[in-house]
């Protein structure tokens, strides 16, 4: 039997780089000849895209906090199960864009649900799985409100069905939350999670990400 992979995520605001930075790190991994899964939550799997879905969709409106918790959850349990669990059995590396951190960061913080509810539905539906490496990129909520604008009046014209926009639309308040919430985390598990400034070039972000990779995979 292979030995048990590693669960790596990504972190961060909106707008912080993660596609490109768990991209770059893919190309890395996989030149050094390591497995590489990439997924991302919510989604992941047919249900949790369809999870996805309704609960970024523009359109969905009047989503209680709880219940787009209670969602994030849903597509979280059927990934780990699908996607997440048979990966790291076949000893394969997992870049996760997103995790439970964003619940914590986003309906915890974001929507002031706090840290409890979340931390014990992870242990209820998730049974506490705790990935090995977190990378936070961390920017500054200025950067994040810019790109939203941006995707919006993008969106706005073209393409209605890949409208991902529903938390784009919050607020500067909303975000500060969210990132005030991401580095109590960060201050709290400081062995697993890894903050990045997220405000240099993507080639210099990549290279603290490759390092920092590179000792944790004893590459
Ligand atoms: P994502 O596709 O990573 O968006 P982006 O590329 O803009 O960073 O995530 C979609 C949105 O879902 C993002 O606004 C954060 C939100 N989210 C939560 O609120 N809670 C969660 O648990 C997760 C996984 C995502």
């Amino acid at each position: 039997m292979p030995a048990r992979g590693k669960f790596l995520t990504f972190e961060g605001l909106d707008g912080s780089g993660k596609s490109t930075q768990i991209a770059k790190l893919a190309r890395g991994l996989r030149a050094c000849g390591v497995s590489v899964t990439i997924t991302r939550e919510p989604g992941g799997t047919a249900t949790g895209e369809k999870i996805r879905e309704v609960l970024l969709h523009s359109d969905t409106s009047g989503l209680s906090p709880s219940t787009e918790m209670a969602l994030m959850f849903a597509s979280r349990a059927q990934h780990i199960h699908e996607v997440i669990l048979p990966a790291l059995a076949e000893g394969r590396v997992v870049l996760c864009d997103r995790f439970t951190d964003s619940t914590e960061a986003y309906q915890g913080g974001g929507r002031k649900l706090g840290t409890k509810p979340v931390l014990l539905l992870h242990e209820v539906l998730c049974a506490n799985l705790q990935p090995d490496l977190t990378i936070l990129l961390d920017n500054d909520v200025n950067a994040t409100i810019d790109r939203a604008r941006r995707r919006n009046r993008k969106h706005k014209n073209k393409r209605p069905e890949k409208d991902e926009n529903r938390f784009e639309q919050e607020n500067r308040a909303f975000f500060g939350r969210v990132r005030n919430a991401y580095l109590a985390i960060a201050a709290r598990e400081p062995q697993r999670v890894q903050v990045v400034d997220a405000r240099g070039t993507p080639r210099e972000t990549h290279a603290v990400i490759m390092e920092l990779v590179r000792k944790k995979l004893k590459l």
